[in-house]
Order: structure tokens, then sequence, then C-alpha cells
């Protein structure tokens, strides 16, 4: 392993005020979005799609890694080039999510764990092959009556770890996913309660399996109360909540924390980023970013269509929500001196 190989690909991933691109929904959630609005679902639309994503003009200006799935890793673009050959292009870091999924976790009704240790050493090598220079893996943890439990936390934070040592071993970022979901009526207490449990599991299973924390960046929710939680808060308190959470939780050695958007509508996403930027970026030992699927790619999927004379247009709606998000992380607070 070449530790420093991990560590400036880890920092380039954060740099420059730009974030990563989640393009990796899974061939059943892709499907389900596609269906949603009416767009054809095959393997030939995805990949027409993600083509739109990937072709988009300026792209590299924002965004500076795109993670991609197996399917579209091993796809082409209609000139022939790989996907990874045109990111590449494009001046963006070619990524590769490598859980297959969450499955029911045995003796834990209505909790889940992510499945894909499995033979990930081979194909995490094959990736790498393939130009892939880091990865992902998304744990999924649940609010609700006694959830989450002990036991699906400690199981998602020790497979997230085995996984983080095999990508490092292959010469691959770890970004490390827990997401504690919003689905539910608790407040923003529970939700930082839960979230700061979750980080200090996962970091503690990280230093036991010896992966090297400058090496690897946190993808973690923000810190916001359930969807059905009457008692909604501002951009400045969730930023303010995130912020406390995370400071009592992430090692300083990280070296950025880039936010899922975990179906936010794409502007709150982006304010909340902002506010987060606006107040704490000075303050902040790491760099406060973006991995977002939905928050960046809902508007042009809608305006896509499945139709190849919408690309013009969806690929302008890409650029300003990724431009907007690059946008909101280059405010800061601190006072003029
Ligand atoms: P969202 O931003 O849509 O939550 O997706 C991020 C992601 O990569 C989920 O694994």
């Amino acid at each position: 392993m070449n530790t420093q190989v991990l560590i400036d690909t880890a920092r380039a991933l954060v740099a420059d005020d730009k974030g990563l691109l989640a393009m990796d929904e899974s061939n059943p959630t892709c499907n389900k979005r596609f269906a949603a609005l009416g767009i054809a679902q095959t393997e030939d639309t995805r990949r027409a799609y993600r083509e739109m994503i990937v072709t988009t003009p300026g792209l590299g200006e924002c965004i500076t890694g795109a993670i991609l799935c197996d399917e579209t890793i091993r796809q082409h673009l209609k000139d022939g080039r790989s996907f990874v050959t045109a990111i590449v292009d494009a001046g963006i870091i070619p990524g590769i999510k490598v859980d297959t999924g969450t499955t029911p976790l045995a003796g834990f009704p209505g909790e889940s764990i992510t499945e894909g240790l499995d033979g990930l050493r081979e194909r995490l090598a094959e990736y790498a092959q393939m130009g892939a220079r880091f990865a992902k893996w998304r744990a999924v943890v649940a609010i609700g009556d006694s959830m989450p439990s002990e036991g699906c936390v400690d199981a998602n934070a020790h497979a997230l770890a085995r996984y983080a040592a095999l990508c490092q071993e292959a010469g691959m970022v770890p970004i490390v996913e827990p997401e504690v979901l919003m689905d539910g009526g608790h407040g923003i207490e529970r939700c930082f309660e839960v979230t700061r449990e979750v980080l200090r599991t996962v970091f503690h299973e990280l230093r036991l399996q010896r992966v090297n924390l400058a090496g690897m960046i946190l993808k973690p929710n923000m810190v916001l109360p359930g969807l059905t939680c009457p008692t909604q808060v501002t951009q400045d308190a969730a930023a303010d909540a995130t912020f406390r959470c995370l400071f009592t939780a992430v090692p300083e050695a990280v070296p950025g924390i880039a936010f899922l958007s975990g179906g936010q509508p794409g502007e709150v996403a982006t304010a909340r980023l902002q506010a987060l930027n606006y107040w704490f970026k000075s303050k902040a030992p790491w760099a406060l970013t973006f991995s977002f699927a939905r928050a960046i790619q809902q508007p042009a999927m809608e305006i896509w269509h499945g139709d190849e004379a919408n690309v013009p247009e969806a690929q302008r709606a890409l650029y300003h929500r990724a431009r907007c998000n690059r946008d909101a992380r280059q405010v800061d607070g601190t006072p003029a001196s």
C-alpha cells in the first residue's frame, strides 16, 4: 500500500471547494427513478442517461470525483470511450460503489446490514485495474422505537471498517458512508444522538482495523429532524447541530466530510451545505463538502426524460446544481481583518 497516494487522492477529492457526484444507483434504484418519470428501464437507457451526465460541459469545474456502479464502469459512450476514460478526460477522478446492497439483519426486525465483503479483495483489484481510484460503501441505520440497536450499529460499523481496510490495501480511498435515514417523526436531538453514536462506533472500528484516517473520506447524513417531525428547523440550526455532532465524533485526521443528500430537495441540501461552510469552515479541521446523488441529478433527470433531444438542457440543469454546491462551499463567515 502506498500511503502517500491514498492521502493525495483523498485530499484531491475534497479540494478546491468542489465535491463528489454520486451516480452509482443500483439498477433497481435507477429503474425506480426512471419509472416514476415514465422513462424506459433498460441497460441502454441507464447508459445513455449516465453518458448525458459525464459529458456535461464544465462538470470538472465543480466535481472532483464521480462514483459509478458496476454496470456503468463496464459500459462505453457512443464515441467508444469507456466511462472511466470519459470521466478522466473531464478532469474528474473515477470511483466505484463496491457494496452489494442491504439485506435484513437476522434477529433485528426492521434493521439492515450492508453486504459485499466476500470476494471484495478480488473485486477491488479488478476495479483498480479499470482505473477506479476510490470506492464507496453505504451502511443504513434507521431511527424508530428501540432502533437503532447496538447490534445493528456494531455490525454495520464493523463491515465499513473491513471494507475500508481492503480499499486501502488495494490503493483506493474508501468513502465511508454510514447513513442515518431521515424517515420518522423524531426530533433533531434524536438524530444528533444516533448520528454521534454511529460515528463514534464507526471510528472505533476503523481504528481497530488499522484504517489510515488521512486516506479516507467520511460520507455522513446531516443532522436533521425526521421527515414527519412537526418541528422543522432553520438552515442555521441544522448546520449548528450537524457541526456539533461531527466535532465530537470525527477525528481531525480525516481530510473531508462529504455529505449525502438523503432525499432533501436539491436547493435545501445546498442551503444547508452553505450554512455549514458559512459558520464552520474556518473552525472545522476537515473540508465540509458534498457527495450528492439526487440533490444534483434530479432536475436533469426530469428534463432528460429519456430523449436525446433534451440532453443540452438537462446538462445545463446538472451543471447548475453542481455549480450551486461548489458555490456553497466558497462562503466563509470569517470576519475580514
Ligand atoms: P443521495 O445524495 O441521493 O442521498 O445519494 C447519495 C449516495 O451516494 C447514497 O449512497
